[in-house]
């Protein structure tokens, strides 16, 4: 079963059901030693906070690469500073741990969604674009409305820019209005009060409890900053997201990111997943080996999601409400020797704005996702009704499923001839 973070082992499954493992026991000792850490005084504690988060964003928006060392301690830092926040919110167990499945995806408890805020090149990849496209609307415009949906609980994507133009004196808050969306009441309380901490009260219109595939903005949007997808393009709900909010952005309104390509691949799994990363430190789009790259089979793009995709994106309805997407058609290409050996994985190409991204490897959402009930030129013993068998040569349509656990499904259109 995957597994949701890094830093411990729970499963989906265990997060979902929060009364069958210790992580009660171990979301309170966190709070606890968050707040013991607190010898210093409220505005010390201020003063740090604001600092951690101006410093990590100095470093994201350097024309000079910072070492990777050196991110890594100062987004620990910013995300030691705003756990302190949390504590301070002083969440109920239940704010802080209910994790649950939506008609459209996976909600995340804001336990589990803290870690965000570390995931360096993701943050990286979003505020440089960010602030690219937040100059580029400022030239024609006194001032914008910008929205973040599914922030989370530290709305990281955004939080630490507007600390950084607070801090430079870039912008001003009568340029940009920000309104953040989280469904979670946890992550609404965790938000004001380090939205207070951080006295970014002025820049911030509106802090909104809702679900995001159904809430409907006041003002059209000229920015819709988007992040909730989990690797493989599978389990939130970015695509429902995405498609709901796109209506509400003015005609010259812009997406970030501007655009997700995703795309599928046969890889031999040793080489790809270990062999690969075998004697680098860390995972990084700029650390894949060459040999490993040219080992796989590319089988090309299977969705591209952006803003006029997403207008044009039509739903089927099967029987039971389930709604799928048509995505894109491929055909498995013949002649690869040891295609029964491959298996077939999913990743995601993520570019937030004029050439800033987050490539495959840079963060866990971008990470490729081996899909094991799919076999190419391979019979499984016992199949089972979630596995999906196919010869090279076929033709391959694409669905993204729009449920609780989306994800893409492949349905055979044409036998190889
Ligand atoms: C991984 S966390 C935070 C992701 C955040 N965008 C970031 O950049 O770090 C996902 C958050 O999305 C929220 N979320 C997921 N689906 C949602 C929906 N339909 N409406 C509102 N919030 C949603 C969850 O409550 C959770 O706080």
């Amino acid at each position: 079963m995957d597994r949701i973070d890094g830093t411990n082992n729970k499963t989906l499954y265990d997060f979902a059901n929060p009364e069958i493992d210790t992580l009660l026991k171990h979301s309170v000792r966190t709070q606890l030693e968050s707040l013991l850490k607190t010898s210093i005084s409220v505005e010390q504690r201020l003063v740090v906070l604001q600092q951690s988060f101006v410093e990590a964003m100095t470093l994201a928006l350097s024309e000079i690469t910072a070492p990777h060392t050196q991110l890594v301690k100062t987004f620990e830092n910013m995300y030691d500073q705003a756990v302190l926040s949390m504590a301070v919110a002083g969440l109920s167990q239940e704010q802080l741990t209910h994790q649950y499945i939506s008609a459209t995806g996976l909600i995340m408890s804001p336990y589990n969604c803290k870690h965000t805020i570390k995931d360096i090149y993701r943050i990286k990849g979003y505020a440089r674009g960010l602030d690219k496209a937040i100059q580029g609307k400022l030239k024609n415009k006194s001032s914008i409305n910008v929205l973040y949906p599914a922030c989370g609980p530290f709305a990281p994507l955004l939080l630490p820019l507007l600390s950084y133009y607070k801090e430079t004196q870039t912008f001003k808050p009568s340029q940009i209005q920000v309104t953040l969306v989280d469904i979670q009441p946890g992550a609404i309380l965790t938000l004001k009060q380090l939205v207070s901490d951080l006295q970014l009260e002025e820049y911030i219109s509106l802090i909104e409890e809702a679900d995001a595939t159904v809430f409907e903005p006041e003002n059209t949007i000229d920015l819709l900053v988007l992040e909730a997808m989990q690797h493989g393009f599978t389990k939130e709900g970015q695509l429902s997201i995405a498609k709901h909010l796109v209506k509400y952005l003015s005609i010259d309104g812009w997406m970030i990111p501007q655009n997700v390509s995703v795309k599928g691949m046969m890889v031999v799994g040793e080489t790809e997943f270990n062999q690969q990363w075998k004697t680098q430190e860390f995972s990084h789009s700029s650390n894949v080996a060459n040999e490993a790259q040219q080992d796989r089979v590319e089988l090309g793009e299977i969705l591209k999601i952006n803003k006029s995709t997403l207008l044009e994106m039509h739903e089927l309805e099967l029987e039971g409400g389930i709604k799928v997407i048509p995505a894109n058609q491929i055909v498995l290409p013949k002649g690869v020797e040891d295609m029964s050996k491959r298996i077939f994985a999913v990743y995601a190409h993520i570019e937030t704005f004029a050439q800033e991204e987050v490539g495959q490897y840079d963060s866990g959402i971008t990470h490729p996702r081996p899909d094991n009930s799919v076999y190419i030129d391979l019979k499984p013993k016992d199949i089972e009704h979630t596995h999906f068998v196919a010869s090279s040569g076929d033709t391959i349509q694409f669905y993204y499923q729009l449920t609780g656990l989306p994800g893409f499904v492949p349905v055979k259109v044409q036998e190889s001839i």
